[in-house]
């Protein structure tokens, strides 16, 4: 049986840099409150009249990964796209890929599992190839989240956070025993789905009379992403340190053991005190939101993408993957570089 290891990567974010400052031209907010909170000092938008959509962004992400793997892109034999900003509501961003980058006609899964998209990801991956079906995947999250943010005060505790960009995997098989994923784990809980959510265009609320109030306002909450921050930075801090210490676990290793833990970008603070709980050095822990915000599905690839080229993580190094975020979904992956 082959184990599945990250054998190249690459990411791309827009051009537009959206500073702090930037912001406060359009709501009513402040660089201090925002650097103090979240750790954000600026993030990329696509723009408008740009169009560039998840696929795009996920297309030039993907293209560097193929060139940074090596392989020639016929070799890929399977597509696995999270997202939760498609560039239609149906279909899924994975078949655009398969379209864009002309490839055969190849299999193409979406996966809607937001922040933690690309540990879902990653792992089906991982049992594609373990179980011998597919020998290269090509693994994306992308986020064009700016279309549908809403710029106002009214929006300021959610939009400030997120930002746009892709990062992409090619995941290969390896017959080498100590290498590539370890163990992972996926973990959900749907009660708490209303408190980060999007509820437009969806069934539950997609109807348009239901998205009119008695004054015929639009009911914000249901169009723009609703998130209850407090509520889920509470779980988040809980969940993290919970599915990390089960990977270590799966795999028979302690923390100590880890080179390197590439958290979900959400929020700073969160990162902060997962390190903290965990004792991590700071070292042990790479963060890069201060350039990009939250890109959601995109935020470890990107973050794992980076922290590669900055020689950061070398063969042989254990490498921590965790990710929490709307559903709730969260899930951790332990691999050897
Ligand atoms: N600028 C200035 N003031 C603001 C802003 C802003 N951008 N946003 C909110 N405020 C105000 C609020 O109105 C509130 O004012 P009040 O006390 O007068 O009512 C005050 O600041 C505090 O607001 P809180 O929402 O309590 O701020 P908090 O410290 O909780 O920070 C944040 C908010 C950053 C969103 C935090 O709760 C967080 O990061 N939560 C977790 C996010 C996360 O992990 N999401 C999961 C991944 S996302 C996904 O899966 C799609």
């Amino acid at each position: 049986m082959s184990n599945a290891y990250i054998r190249g990567l690459g990411f791309y974010v827009p051009k537009t840099v959206v500073t702090n400052q930037d912001l406060e031209t359009v709501m009513d907010t402040n660089d201090e409150w925002i650097v103090e909170r979240t750790g954000i000092k600026e993030r990329r938008h696509v723009g408008r009249g740009l169009e560039e959509t998840s696929s795009d962004l996920g297309l030039k992400a993907a293209e560097s990964a193929i060139e940074n793997a090596g392989i020639d892109k016929n070799e890929i034999d399977f597509i696995i796209f999270a997202t939760l900003s498609p560039d239609l509501y149906f279909p899924g961003c994975g078949v655009l890929i398969q379209d864009k980058l002309g490839l055969d006609t190849i299999g193409a899964l979406d996966v809607r599992n937001q922040c933690s998209g690309f540990i879902y990801a990653l792992s089906t991956a991982d049992a594609f190839i373990r179980s011998g079906r597919y020998k290269n995947i090509l693994v994306i999250g992308s986020e064009v989240h700016s279309m549908g943010l809403d710029m106002t005060t009214r929006g300021r505790g959610v939009s400030v956070i997120f930002g746009d960009g892709a990062g992409a995997a090619i995941v290969s098989a390896t017959d080498e025993e100590d290498r590539g994923i370890l163990s992972y784990n996926m973990h959900s809980e749907g009660k708490y789905a209303e408190e980060l959510m999007m509820g437009f265009p969806g069934s539950k609320y997609g109807w348009t009379d239901l998205l009119l109030t008695e004054d015929f306002e639009p009911d914000f909450e249901k169009i723009y992403p609703y998130m209850n921050g407090n509520f889920v930075f509470k779980h988040a801090v809980t969940r993290f340190p919970e599915a990390i210490n089960e990977a270590l676990n799966d795999a028979g290793y302690r923390i100590n053991d880890i080179k390197m833990l590439i958290p979900h970008q959400a929020n700073m603070r969160i990162n902060q005190f997962v390190q903290k709980q965990l004792s991590l050095r700071d070292d042990q822990v790479y963060t890069n939101i201060h350039k990009y915000g939250n890109t959601t599905a995109a935020s470890i690839p990107i973050a794992l993408a980076e922290c590669v080229q900055e020689g950061k993580i070398q063969k042989g190094d254990l490498v921590c993957l965790a990710a929490f975020g709307s559903g709730f979904t969260w899930g951790s992956i332990l691999m050897r570089w």
